[in-house]
């Protein structure tokens, strides 16, 4: 039986659909941010077209490493369209990576985005975990590639005895970055909350809350 265009394209369509980026598609073909005017429903307004330059396509950003020295021993340089801003309109960011050995860029997830990592240096035990609890990870080393899917909660755990660094990109000019720990230990949740997420004590809470306050 021959199958015409028509009953192809039917089928096909919620292929197609898997596709859709999570941003909106752009109208035009680029929009640098104007950062000095307020958000508005998605995203930022355009920058004029004649004040637009080579440089908003530039971000220098990732040259330098994240600062290590802080109690995870890892952090991240984001390249998000609150700091480069001809990201705006594109559905794209990038960010940077870096470990000192042990350094652990803790379990998070971006609401926006699903993000692909490229070890450059190093080895790192990262992973996510799936909406039906299904874990997903192992060691990948320099010249891996992994996908951490949109939303899913996910880490990097430098396991080498070097320090680390890696390249991450993700399909939103603004995927958000939420930590697990901080976001429930860090917010000023009720402790009765926490004690009944955790099933631990209002001692071990206090202690926790004291980790995390004044975290974001
Ligand atoms: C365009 O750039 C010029 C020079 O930097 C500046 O004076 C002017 O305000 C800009 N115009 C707009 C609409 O942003
Ligand atoms: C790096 O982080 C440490 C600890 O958080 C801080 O004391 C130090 O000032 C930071 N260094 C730089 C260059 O920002
Ligand atoms: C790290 O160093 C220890 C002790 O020197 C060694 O046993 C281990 O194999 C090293 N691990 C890696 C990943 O190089």
């Amino acid at each position: 039986m021959m199958i015409t265009l028509f009953q192809f394209l039917v089928i096909a369509a919620p292929i197609f659909q898997v596709i859709t980026a999570s941003d909106a598609d752009p109208l035009q073909d680029f929009c640098v941010a104007d950062l000095a005017k307020d958000l508005t429903l998605n995203g930022y307004p355009c920058k004029r077209a004649a004040n637009t330059t080579t440089e908003d396509f530039i971000f220098s950003g990732l040259r330098n490493s994240a600062n290590t020295s802080g109690p995870s021993r890892a952090d991240a340089v984001f390249g998000f369209v609150h700091s480069y801003p001809g990201l705006n309109s594109l559905g794209l960011s990038i960010a940077r990576l870096d470990f000192a050995p042990g350094g652990l860029i803790p379990p998070h997830t971006h609401p926006r985005g699903s993000e692909i990592i490229y070890v450059v240096e190093g080895s790192l035990y990262a992973g996510f975990v799936t909406t039906q609890n299904q874990l997903f990870a192992r060691v990948i080393s320099k010249g891996d590639v992994m996908i951490f899917p949109r939303g899913l909660i996910h880490w990097q755990l430098n396991v080498g005895n070097t320090t680390a660094m890696a390249i991450v990109t993700l399909d939103s000019q603004s995927p958000g970055f939420q930590l697990i720990a901080s976001s429930m230990f860090g917010s000023d949740i009720l402790d009765e909350v926490l004690v009944k997420t955790f099933f631990i004590d209002e001692n071990a809470v206090r202690q926790l809350k004291a980790t995390f306050s004044g975290s974001s």
